[in-house]
C-alpha cells in the first residue's frame, strides 16, 4: 500500500490576524487563586500544579519509552492541490505530522510558537496530567509569540487522537494533526492502517476565522454569508440526524488529509487486503457523512474506544469526533467521501485504488450515503471499554443555549468567563446530563476523561465527544479519576468562542 501525494508547503509571515483570547476572563487556577463558586465551603479547586494531579500521573505506569518531538506553530503557505492558501500550521503541513506512539509511552513535545498571537497545544481526548492539558488561564497560561512550552505526560491509553490549539478559533487555521496511540495488545484484524482527518477549510480562501467569529458574534446567525436556516434550525429526521441546521458556517472547501477533491489523496491498495481507516473530523463547524463508495464498513472504535464490530454503509462524524473503521478493498477506483452533514458545501474526497482507470470525479455521491447510517444505539461497548454500572454519586446538569440569535452561545445561562465551575470530588462517579435547548446540535467534549454515553439497557459506548441533537437530552457517565481543572465545551470552534464552554473542576 503506498499513499500520495504530501502536501508542500513553506513559510511567509502573516500580519493580518487579531485573535480573541478565550479564557482570559474565565476562572484562574494558577498559582492557586480561584474566582469560582464554592460548592463546599471548606473546599478549593485541585489545580493542575497540586499534589493530587503529580500523584495521578506517577501512578500511571509507562513504558519507559520517551517519545520526543518539536512542533513549530508558524505561518505557512500551503498547496490543497491546485489551490495555495496562508494559513497557520503545525510544521508548515496541513495537517501538521502525525504523532505515533505506544500506549505507556511518555510524550515530550517542545512547542515552539513562531505566530503572532499567542497560543497552546490540547491532546484531544487524552486522559493526561492536567497541567498538560493546553486550555490557557485554567491548566498553563498561553504560550507568547516567540516563546516556547516543554509538554511532558504518559499517554495511558491506546486509540485515535489529534491535538489542536486551545486559544481563539485557531483549530480553523490549519493547526491540527493526529495522535495515534497504538495498543501494545493490537487484536488486529486488518492489514494496513490509514489516517483520514477530515476538514472545513476557509482559511487564506474565504473569509478568516477571526473575521467569521467577529461577524457571528455581531449578526449572529443571521449574518450575511451565514448557511443553514438563518438560526432556525429544525428537528432530527430520517435524513437529516443531526437536523436541518448543522452549522453556521458555509466553507469554499472541504479537505481530506489537507487535499482538495480535484488533486485527492489516493490510497493504492490490492483487492481483498482490509484497510483500518482512522477517521478524525478536525472541522470546526461541519459534521461530515463519510462513505466509501463500492463498500460497506466495519465500525470498531469510537473516540479511541472498542465498540462489538458493526457493519454499516455510512457514518456520520460531529467536530472532534472519531471512528474507526475496517474496509475489505474491492477491485477498482473508489470515492472516499465526506460530505457536510446539515449544511451547504462540496464535498472532501480521496480516492481508493486497486486498478487503472479513471478517478472518481470530485462531487461523486456513492450510494453508500444514503445506505445503512450507523446512530449510537447500534454501538455497544467492547468489554474492555465498558465502564461498571455504577449508580452516580454526583448529578449535575448543563442546559445548552442559544442567545441573541446566535450572538452568543450558553452553558446554564451564561457564557465562558461567567461559567459557574462544575465542581466534583475525586473518587466520585459523575452522571452530566445535557439538555439542548437550541435547533443546532451540539459536539460536546469532555476534557481528560472518556464517558459512557448513558443507554436505559446495557453499558454505554465510551466517548469523550458526543453529538447532542436539537432538544434532545443526553446523560453521561464518568469515574472521576483524574484531578484537575477540566474543560467541558461544544466542538463547534464559534458556539465555543462564543462562550458555550465550562469547567469541570475536582475540588478537595
Ligand atoms: Cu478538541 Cu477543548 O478540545
Ligand atoms: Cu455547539
Amino acid at each position: 500500500m503506498s499513499i500520495t501525494p504530501p502536501s508542500p508547503a513553506s513559510g511567509v509571515p502573516l500580519s493580518r490576524r487579531r485573535l480573541l483570547q478565550i479564557g482570559a476572563a474565565g476562572a484562574v487556577v494558577l498559582g492557586g487563586s480561584y474566582a469560582g463558586v464554592r460548592l463546599w465551603e471548606d473546599s478549593s479547586p485541585v489545580g493542575p500544579g497540586s499534589a493530587a494531579v503529580a500523584k495521578a500521573e506517577a501512578a500511571r505506569h509507562g513504558t519507559g519509552t520517551i517519545v520526543h518531538r518539536e512542533l513549530t506553530a508558524a505561518p505557512a503557505t500551503v498547496d490543497l492541490g491546485g489551490r495555495t492558501v496562508s494559513t497557520w500550521a503545525f510544521d508548515g503541513t496541513v495537517p501538521g505530522p502525525e504523532i505515533r506512539l505506544t500506549a505507556g509511552d511518555q510524550l515530550q513535545v517542545r512547542l515552539l510558537n513562531k505566530l503572532t498571537d499567542p497560543t497552546t497545544v490540547h491532546w484531544h481526548g487524552v486522559a493526561l496530567r492536567n497541567d498538560m492539558d493546553g486550555v490557557p488561564d485554567l491548566t498553563m497560561t498561553s504560550v507568547p509569540p516567540g516563546g516556547s512550552f516543554d509538554y511532558s505526560f504518559v499517554v495511558p491509553d491506546p486509540g485515535t487522537y489529534w491535538f489542536h490549539p486551545h486559544v481563539g478559533v485557531q483549530l480553523d487555521t490549519g493547526m491540527h494533526a493526529a495522535l495515534i496511540v497504538e495498543d501494545p495488545n493490537e487484536p488486529g484484524g486488518y492489514d494496513d492502517e490509514v489516517v483520514l482527518i477530515l476538514d472545513d477549510w476557509t482559511d487564506g480562501w474565504g473569509d478568516s476565522p477571526q473575521d467569521i467569529l467577529t461577524r457571528l458574534g455581531r449578526d449572529g446567525m443571521g449574518g450575511a454569508g451565514m448557511g443553514g436556516m438563518g438560526g432556525m434550525g429544525g428537528m432530527t429526521s430520517p435524513g437529516q440526524p443531526l437536523g436541518s441546521d448543522a452549522g453556521d458556517v458555509v466553507y469554499p472547501a472541504h479537505l481530506i488529509n489537507g487535499r482538495l477533491p480535484q488533486a485527492p489523496v489516493t490510497i493504492n491498495s490490492t483487492p481483498g487486503r482490509r484497510i483500518r481507516f482512522r477517521l478524525i473530523n478536525a472541522g470546526s463547524d461541519t459534521a461530515y457523512r463519510f462513505a466509501v463508495g463500492g463498500h460497506r464498513m466495519t465500525v470498531t472504535h469510537t473516540d479511541g474506544y472498542g465498540v462489538r464490530p458493526v457493519e454499516v454503509d455510512t457514518l456520520v462524524l460531529g467536530m472532534g469526533e472519531r471512528y474507526d473503521v475496517v474496509v475489505t478493498v474491492g477491485d477498482g477506483a473508489f470515492p472516499i467521501v465526506a460530505v457536510p452533514e446539515g449544511k451547504k458545501g462540496p464535498s472532501a474526497m480521496a480516492v481508493l485504488r486497486t486498478a487503472s482507470g479513471s478517478p472518481p470525479a470530485p462531487g461523486a455521491r456513492p450510494g453508500e450515503l444514503d445506505g445503512k447510517l450507523l446512530s449510537y444505539g447500534d454501538l455497544t461497548p467492547t468489554a474492555a471499554a465498558a465502564l461498571e454500572p455504577l449508580h452516580p454519586d454526583r448529578e449535575i446538569d448543563l442546559a445548552l443555549g442559544m442567545a441573541d440569535g446566535g450572538r452568543r452561545w450558553l452553558i446554564n445561562g451564561a457564557a465562558f468567563g461567567d461559567h459557574k465551575p462544575l465542581e466534583i470530588k475525586a473518587g466520585e462517579r459523575v452522571r452530566l446530563t445535557m439538555h439542548n435547548q437550541t435547533m443546532m446540535f451540539h459536539p460536546m467534549h469532555l476534557h481528560g476523561h472518556t464517558f459512557a454515553v448513558a443507554t436505559s439497557a446495557g453499558p454505554g459506548i465510551r466517548k469523550d465527544t458526543v453529538n447532542v441533537l436539537p432538544m434532545q437530552t443526553l446523560s453521561v457517565d464518568l469515574t472521576a479519576d483524574n484531578p484537575g481543572q477540566w474543560m467541558a465545551h461544544c466542538h463547534n470552534a464559534y458556539h465555543g468562542a462564543l462562550g458555550m464552554m465550562t469547567v469541570v473542576s475536582y475540588v478537595a
